[in-house]
Order: C-alpha cells, then sequence, then structure tokens
C-alpha cells in the first residue's frame, strides 16, 4: 500500500518535472528589451525571442556589435519582425532612461525587460587597494544601480502591460565566490532589491512578474577567458559550461512562466542553494574547492 502510494508520489513528481508546458506562441508580438544583448547570454536572448515571433531593442556599448545583432534577428524573425538598437553604456544613469525611452517610442510600449548586462572585469583577490575601490564603485554603477534605474523608468509601461521583470543572476548571487567580491555583492543587491519589489507588488496587487534567473556556468567567450586569464584551469576542466543558447532558452521560458526563480543547470544550482542554510560550510567547501589561487 504505501509503497504504491510512495510510487505514485514519485511518479507524478518525475511526470511533473519533466513536462515542458512552455508554448513559445505566447511570446509571439510581445515586446521585449534584453540589456547586453551584444555578446553572451544576451545576444542568444535576442535571437530566441526573435525567432518566437517577439519584437526586440537590444542594448549594450558597442553600437556596431549591436547592427550586426539587429540583422542576425532579422534573419531568424518573422517578416513583419520589428528589431531595434539602442547604443548606451549603463554607468551612466541619464543613459538607463534614454534606452527605456528609445524602446518605448520604437516598441510601442514594453511586456518584457531582461536585465543582463555586466561589466566585464578580471577575476582577482579583493585586497581593498585604491583600484579595488574605484573598480568597486563602477561594478556597483553598472551590475545593480543600472539595474534599479532601468526598472524605474520601464515600470509604468510594464504595469500597463501587466509584462515581465526577468532579471539574471548567477550562483554567485546565491553564494559568496572568492575572486568575484564585488560581482557576487551585486547579485546578491539584485536579490534583495526585486525581492522587496515583489512582495510590494503583491501587496498592491500589481500584476507585473520579477523572475530572478540564479545560473551557473555558463560557456561564454568573456566567461572562459576571465577564468583562463586567471589559471583557473582546474575549474574550466571540472566543471561543465551550459552552452548561451540553452541557457538564454532557459531564462526565457522561466519569464514566460512568470516564475519566481530559475535555476541552470537546475539539479547542481537547485541542490547548492537549499543547503546553503543548512550546511554553509560545506557548500562553501564545495565550490571552493573548484578554485585554485594563483602563483
Ligand atoms: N557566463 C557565465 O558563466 C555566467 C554565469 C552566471 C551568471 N551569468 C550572468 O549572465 C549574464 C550575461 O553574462 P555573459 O557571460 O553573457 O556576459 P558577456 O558575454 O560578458 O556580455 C556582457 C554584455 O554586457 C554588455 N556591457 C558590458 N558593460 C556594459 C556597460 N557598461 N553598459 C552597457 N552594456 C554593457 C556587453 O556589451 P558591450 O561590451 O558592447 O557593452 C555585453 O553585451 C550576466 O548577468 C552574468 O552575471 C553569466
Ligand atoms: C550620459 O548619457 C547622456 C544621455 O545619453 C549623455 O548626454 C551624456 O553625455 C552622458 N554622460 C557621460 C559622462 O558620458
Ligand atoms: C585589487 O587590487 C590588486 C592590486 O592591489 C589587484 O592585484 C587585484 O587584482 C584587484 N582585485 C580586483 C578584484 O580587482
Ligand atoms: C492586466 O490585469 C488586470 C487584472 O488581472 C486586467 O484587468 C487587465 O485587463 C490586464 N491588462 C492587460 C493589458 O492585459
Ligand atoms: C562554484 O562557483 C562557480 C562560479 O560561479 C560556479 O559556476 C559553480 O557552479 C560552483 N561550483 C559548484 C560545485 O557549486
Amino acid at each position: 500500500m504505501w509503497k504504491k502510494i510512495f510510487a505514485l508520489f514519485i511518479g507524478v513528481l518525475v511526470g511533473y518535472w519533466l513536462i515542458d508546458d512552455f508554448n513559445p506562441d505566447v511570446l509571439k508580438g510581445k515586446r521585449v528589451v534584453v540589456t547586453g544583448s551584444s555578446t553572451g547570454i544576451g545576444e542568444q536572448i535576442a535571437y530566441h525571442y526573435a525567432r518566437m515571433g517577439a519584437d526586440v531593442l537590444v542594448t549594450a556599448r558597442r553600437e556596431n556589435i549591436l547592427k550586426q545583432v539587429v540583422a542576425r534577428c532579422k534573419e531568424l524573425g518573422a517578416q513583419d519582425g520589428k528589431y531595434f538598437y539602442k547604443a548606451a553604456d549603463m554607468v551612466n544613469m541619464s543613459a538607463t532612461k534614454e534606452v527605456i525611452q528609445e524602446a518605448y517610442n520604437r516598441l510601442g510600449g514594453i511586456d518584457i525587460l531582461v536585465l543582463n548586462h555586466i561589466l566585464p572585469i578580471p577575476l582577482g583577490m579583493w585586497d581593498g587597494s585604491p583600484q579595488n575601490l574605484t573598480l568597486t564603485d563602477k561594478v556597483v554603477d553598472v551590475n545593480f544601480k543600472a539595474y534599479v534605474h532601468l526598472t524605474s523608468h520601464a515600470l509604468p509601461h510594464l504595469v500597463a502591460s501587466n509584462g515581465s521583470l526577468i532579471v539574471v543572476s548567477s550562483l554567485a548571487g546565491k553564494i559568496g565566490q572568492p575572486f568575484t567580491a564585488v560581482y557576487s555583492a551585486t547579485k546578491f543587491a539584485l536579490d534583495g532589491f526585486f525581492g522587496a519589489l515583489r512582495q510590494e507588488f503583491k501587496l498592491k496587487g500589481c500584476e507585473v512578474s520579477i523572475t530572478l534567473c540564479v545560473i551557473g556556468l555558463v560557456g561564454t567567450e568573456n566567461a572562459i577567458r576571465g577564468l583562463r586569464d586567471y589559471g583557473q584551469h582546474f575549474l574550466l576542466a571540472k566543471l561543465p559550461a551550459e552552452t548561451p543558447s540553452d541557457t538564454a532558452l532557459a531564462i526565457i521560458k522561466g519569464g514566460a512562466r512568470r516564475q519566481r526563480e530559475i535555476y541552470h543547470p537546475y539539479i547542481s544550482i537547485r541542490v547548492m542553494t537549499f543547503l546553503r542554510d543548512w550546511i554553509p560550510n560545506i557548500v562553501e567547501y564545495i565550490n571552493r574547492s573548484m578554485f585554485t589561487v594563483p602563483p
């Protein structure tokens, strides 16, 4: 009797986990803004949305690369798909307003805002040098403050469309990681800010969804180069990297389902975040053991 009930329970659980109820058609005609979309995961996010029939505005600093991304979206997307770019540096808070204004003017509204950009910085120990402090200010502005400003400018449009905010974070935003102290801090800050905002939305009956994406190692050029340049050959050999395209798809699906958080790759990231409050020393040890201190 109990064996049967247990088997049924496991069956339902596994079945639920295997069912992919995502229907790309729900994204047809959606008006989407993706930040940090000239390369890496953001670029792939733009391509997937284009394939699914959404209209997209891409933004990053390098205009010439954004033009190429828009051209590729046109190849992948529908005949009547609309694709635009706006070059902007997210260290500059007035530029965050211009990006949203441009998106609203071009797309006629905003349904989905994907906050994804980060300032690429070399890995390193934080020893409190003047150089570390200067970089801290810039990283906090680009990786955290710009997210808050972009959200603030886009909020009226997202409220009007019952839209979605998708915030790309990292395992480093749930468990502190060596050689990326300030990056980790900005990702934790996003969890705090958007966690509080979600609470306020529920209190106000605001229908805008917030999806925090907790992702592990992804094989983007910048991530791999950063680890290699800092001698992290052990980690690169031991830890399988996800592809930018698969990661982008997982992010888009989570947003479309209006999920609270997504984990990618699911099992390893879920287990680590699940255990971090119970056995933090062990979880941190496992993570730390992947890294090596360069000579
Ligand atoms: N790759 C991983 O292993 C990994 C793991 C966990 C989480 N994530 C998260 O996934 C997201 C994307 O990562 P990724 O690896 O795809 O990064 P990436 O390839 O380095 O791309 C970063 C993007 O941000 C843009 N950018 C950089 N500085 C900017 C600035 N000051 N103003 C505006 N745009 C700026 C870059 O374009 P321009 O240079 O043209 O400005 C680029 O489009 C990030 O939020 C990251 O934290 C990545
Ligand atoms: C910041 O952006 C605004 C608007 O795009 C621009 O007018 C201004 O010159 C920029 N400031 C800096 C320091 O680049
Ligand atoms: C901090 O500054 C030192 C120089 O004092 C440098 O070697 C190290 O890479 C810097 N760390 C970060 C995270 O930038
Ligand atoms: C947003 O949701 C509210 C409440 O569920 C609904 O009344 C309204 O029509 C929706 N608006 C749009 C644009 O979907
Ligand atoms: C440890 O941290 C790295 C860097 O963020 C991450 O990609 C990796 O998944 C973590 N390793 C483990 C075993 O959790």
